[in-house]
């Protein structure tokens, strides 16, 4: 039997994230990846993990967008960057955690998860689920930090992992999102790696395999 999700609940975070983020945006080029992970999205998004919701202003005129967020604190400041940009398309902002989406079966073409993948409880049963919600067709976004393939960093991440973990809501430095993506029954179609392919950031387009 599924496990029901914990609750996600980090006010603290929540007020900290947009701050803790800027600089990284710019001088570490993370904006930069959001504009190339969102230049793929096409037809009705879902987007996992929505946070403040600082991927939307780099999103093209998709359909529609549906964007899911647990944490009621992330979520609040989403609904107030959703009210002050202008869009060409609606925005549904739903309080989900990615185990469990409330959206039926085949209803999204594309799925966005942007840094979520290393703080999700169960990525599992997450990356079942967004499986379940894709299109025949469809495609996954990712944006994620990972385990480095150098074992210096390697070994670094594991030792951070505790602390980081209770100090960003969960997120493990050293979580193998690939794999788990393949595993889950995805192919990347297009992956990029920093670090000449073996460092800790990916952004990736992948599409479901048969079966
Ligand atoms: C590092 S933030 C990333 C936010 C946003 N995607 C971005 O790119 O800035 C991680 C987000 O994942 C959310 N989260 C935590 N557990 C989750 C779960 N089980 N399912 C979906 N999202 C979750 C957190 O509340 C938080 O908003």
């Amino acid at each position: 039997m599924m496990q029901r999700p914990a609750e996600v609940r980090h006010p603290v975070l929540a007020s900290l994230y947009d701050g803790f983020m800027r600089p990284q945006e710019k001088l570490l080029g993370v904006g930069r990846q959001r504009e190339r992970l969102m230049a793929d999205a096409r037809g009705r998004v879902l987007e996992i993990g929505f946070g403040t919701g600082l991927n939307l202003p780099y999103y093209p005129p998709v359909d529609h967008l549906t964007a899911t967020e647990p944490d009621p604190n992330m979520r609040r400041r989403a609904g107030e960057r959703v009210a002050s940009i202008e869009s060409t398309f609606t925005v549904d902002l739903l309080g989900a955690p990615a185990e469990a989406l409330p959206v039926p079966d085949g209803s999204a073409d594309t799925v966005v998860a942007c840094l979520v993948l290393c703080t999700i409880g169960d990525v599992r049963a997450a990356l079942a689920e967004v499986r379940r919600v894709l299109a025949p067709g469809g495609r996954l976004l990712v944006l994620e930090h990972v385990r480095s393939a150098a074992p210096a960093v390697t070994w670094l991440q594991h030792a951070a992992t505790p602390v980081w973990r209770n100090l960003a809501g969960g997120c493990h430095l050293d979580r193998e999102t690939v794999v788990e993506v393949e595993a889950a029954g995805f192919m990347f179609e297009h992956l990029w790696r920093s670090g000449d392919g073996r460092g800790s950031f990916v952004q990736g387009r992948a599409r479901m395999t048969a079966g």
